[in-house]
């Protein structure tokens, strides 16, 4: 079987080592990758906004299974095109990744079936949301309603600085039509807890939990990022959080896709926070997150094809998700300065010392070859994952695993996973 991955960072890296695994796999393509990825993948040079491009090579070379890794391609119709040409994709159509693409359709859902989420209005008219900041509780939660690389969030804890916030969003459009709607939000406190699942359009089953570890800095503090690390499982994830969650999120989240004619099939990603009054959620993504794949992939004990196929082909109810009973944790190795102004090209070093070491994963997200030498090309430059038998082993192993290379501004947070400690 041939596999197309598409997207170039840490959790493509976690994907395509998953479909590595499967027996069934004979040849794997990643579109556009990265240099890690190259060397598991051919990389295929077509950026992922390229759909027919795509399409046509995975027709030219037989590609039987395309894996969608990213938000854009998959908000942008990507599913859709593919379908057209009669090929199999894994992953959730336009009008169903609308769940991640637009924070005021998923809040809107939320309300009309009853999911516990923080209070909201919608906005379109920026006076009408002025007015509203005028009289609101604060601190409150700014929302871009469309993606924003994960920016489009702000909380502002004083009138003045929603005010600013929103002049940035609708009146200065820093984050172009995703402000054309915003969503004013409740402020919400509590643990965040990331939930991936697998969904058929009719069953879903959720893997096991995670944290992600959002800010740039140590105790939270600095911009928001991609993730600058993750553990998994998460241990604030009881069981009895886990009922309700399945109870009353999860399977009412799919129930109301398909009430809509919005049939998910793929990954949805539940962002959790849980609060005095329960679980609630934060966020729907519509594929895996970045890193919490780059923990939550390594523990699977599933053929991960088996599972994708299932969800393609609506027998999800047949496959027993299995995770090993063990812990994981991945430490992000950023350049100097992420998320705002940093610097590429910086030689890599000490990339072997991972090969053969079986509890340890160097996932790439930023790099690249420079005449046969890895470089740095991006914010977040490397995951890296080590699994142990409990959190605390895993978290002192993936520690001590990041010692093992190094390149000129390599820096990380030395607190992930601090919270199970
Ligand atoms: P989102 O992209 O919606 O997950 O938001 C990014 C981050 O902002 C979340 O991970 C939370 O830390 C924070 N956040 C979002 N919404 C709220 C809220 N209603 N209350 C408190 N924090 C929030
Ligand atoms: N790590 C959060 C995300 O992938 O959106």
């Amino acid at each position: 079987m041939k596999v197309l991955v598409i997207g170039s960072g840490g959790r493509e890296h976690a994907i395509v080592t998953s479909v590595k695994k499967s027996p069934k796999v004979t040849k794997v393509y990643c579109a556009p990758g990265n240099a890690g990825i190259g060397q598991l993948a051919e990389l295929v040079p077509i950026k992922a906004m390229e759909f027919d491009k795509l399409a046509d090579f995975a027709k030219d070379h037989d590609v039987d299974l395309t894996i969608v890794g990213m938000d854009d391609p998959l908000v942008g119709g990507i599913v859709d095109v593919f379908e057209s040409k009669g090929l199999r994709v894994f992953g959730p159509r336009k009008n169903a990744a609308i769940l991640e693409g637009s924070k005021a359709f998923s809040k809107d859902l939320m309300k009309k079936y009853g999911i516990p989420t923080a209070g909201y209005e919608n906005f379109d008219n920026p006076k009408k949301a002025e007015e509203y900041l005028r009289q609101a509780k604060m601190p409150v939660v700014l929302k871009a309603d469309g993606l924003a690389l994960g920016k489009g969030v702000l909380i502002c804890n004083t009138l003045e600085e929603a005010l600013d916030g929103l002049k940035e969003i609708m009146l200065d459009r820093k984050f172009g039509d995703s402000g054309n709607t915003m969503v004013i939000e409740e402020f919400m406190t509590g643990r965040e807890v990331s939930v991936l699942t697998y969904c058929d359009g009719k069953t879903i089953k959720p893997m096991t939990s995670a944290q992600d570890h959002k800010r740039a800095k140590d105790n939270d503090e600095g911009l928001n990022t991609g993730g600058m690390g993750t553990f998994s499982p998460s241990p604030f994830y009881t069981k009895e959080v886990e009922e309700f969650c399945e109870n009353h999120i999860f399977q009412a989240t799919v129930d109301a896709m398909a009430k809509e004619g919005r049939e998910f099939k793929g990954i949805i990603f539940f962002g959790l926070m849980l609060t005095e009054e329960g679980p609630k959620v934060l966020e729907y993504n519509a594929r895996f997150g970045d890193p919490e794949a780059q923990v939550v992939l390594p523990r699977m004990e599933n053929d991960i094809i088996d599972v994708m196929e299932a969800c393609i082909d609506g027998t999800l109810d047949q496959i027993d998700l299995k995770f090993e009973d063990n812990a994981a944790v991945c430490v992000v190795l950023a350049s100097d300065g992420y998320p705002v102004a940093y610097e590429k090209g910086f030689e890599i070093s000490g990339l072997d010392a991972f090969s053969g070491k079986d509890d340890y994963y160097c996932f790439h997200a930023g790099t690249a070859l420079k005449d046969g030498k890895f470089v740095t090309n991006g914010g977040r430059v490397l995951g890296i994952t080590a699994k142990g038998t409990d959190l605390k082993e895993a978290r002192q192993k993936a520690y001590e695993a990041t010692k093992w290379v190094d390149f000129e501004g390599k820096y990380m947070r030395n607190d992930i996973g601090n919270a199970i400690l």
